[in-house]
């Protein structure tokens, strides 16, 4: 259980990163082998490692911002986790502490629990002098996602490590995967609304994954529709063409809405944010709740995030660059 100190202070610079992120197209579908193109978020996890002989077991303490603790993904999860990561990485747990400091929030399809893997990873492998790559950091990220998610594609473990926009897509060997880097002329605003409803993706990418395989033939159509709005946005993310983005995002949530991962808060933030101007919105992650992405011309954002807000939603802001 995690110990109810008081929070240590700000953590310090040699604390250890994974990053939150947004899926701009393609969730879902990516999970079947098309494309999809995912951002990083100023949004990230910390993870910090002590090593303290007198612990048997290892010790996960995920402090709030409000410096109480809670417990980082479920207690089963984390704690499962962090075996793996103890044990590829060929160090005992026994004796480690990690505190994980978290800006994401949970639940919300914005990639904290890989991001979390990655900065527990980080922090374990430096506390033990061990060097470690990047693609070695996503690969065993991506064994972490399998506990808490099942099937995942492999793009927010990719995102959560490298920290930089790209278009995914999975191939065959288990967790391959080729990356592409985005390219665009200038920042492009993104306005993020949460819910306020926490949903696991693991749920969603279950209910998508029956309706699949009840009938293949119909779903695969819509998700080479998504991937077909994917490559065109990256050719609009290289142009700077914010209105054709927009317009590419509103198709992909009616294609999300066929896939029936939506759901009525997220409606209620899609519709409030093309009311107060977005030229595109739609869910990003898994749904089912979770964190929903509007797009405007710079300037634009800030009536979309007045009227989330003053209608009780919580928003952040961050760029596509
Ligand atoms: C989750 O961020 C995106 C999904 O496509 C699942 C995945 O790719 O693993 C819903």
């Amino acid at each position: 259980a995690p110990s109810a100190a008081p929070a240590p202070s700000a953590p310090g610079p040699d604390a250890h990163l994974g990053y939150g992120k947004i899926i701009l197209l393609g969730e879902h579908s990516v999970v079947y082998g098309y494309h999809a193109i995912a951002a990083p978020i100023g949004l990230s996890v910390r993870a910090q490692v002590t090593r303290q002989a007198s612990l048997r077991a290892p010790v996960i303490a995920d402090w709030d911002s409000d410096g109480s603790v809670r417990e980082p993904l479920r207690a089963d999860l984390s704690h499962r986790v962090a075996a793996l990561i103890a044990s590829r990485l060929g160090v005992s747990a026994a004796g480690v502490r990690v505190d994980v400091f978290s800006h994401l929030p949970r639940a919300s399809g914005l990639g904290a629990s890989a991001a979390f893997a990655v900065a527990v990873i980080r922090a374990v492998a430096d506390s033990f002098q061990l060097t470690i790559s990047d693609a070695e950091v996503s690969s065993l990220a991506f064994e972490c996602e399998q506990i808490v998610h099942g099937t995942p594609s492999g793009i927010d473990n990719t995102v959560a490590t490298f920290g930089r926009s790209v278009l995914f897509q999975k191939t065959d060997a288990p967790g391959g995967h080729t990356i592409r880097d985005i390219f665009t002329p200038h920042p492009i605003p993104i306005v993020i609304g949460l819910s306020g409803v926490e949903s696991l993706t693991a749920q969603t990418v279950g209910l998508v994954r029956t309706a699949w395989q009840r009938n293949p033939t119909r779903y695969d159509a819509i998700f080479s529709q998504i991937d077909g709005l994917v490559l065109a946005g990256v050719d609009a993310l290289r142009r700077g063409d914010v209105a054709e983005l927009g317009e590419l995002m509103n198709i992909n949530q009616g294609l999300l809405n066929a896939l029936q991962v939506s759901s009525p808060e997220i409606e209620a933030l899609v519709a409030i944010a093309r009311r107060a101007g977005a030229l595109g919105a739609k869910l990003t992650g898994g749904g089912g709740g979770g964190a929903m992405i509007a797009i405007a011309e710079p300037g634009g954002t800030e009536p979309i995030m007045a009227a989330m807000r003053s209608a009780g939603y919580t928003t952040y802001l961050t760029e596509i660059r």
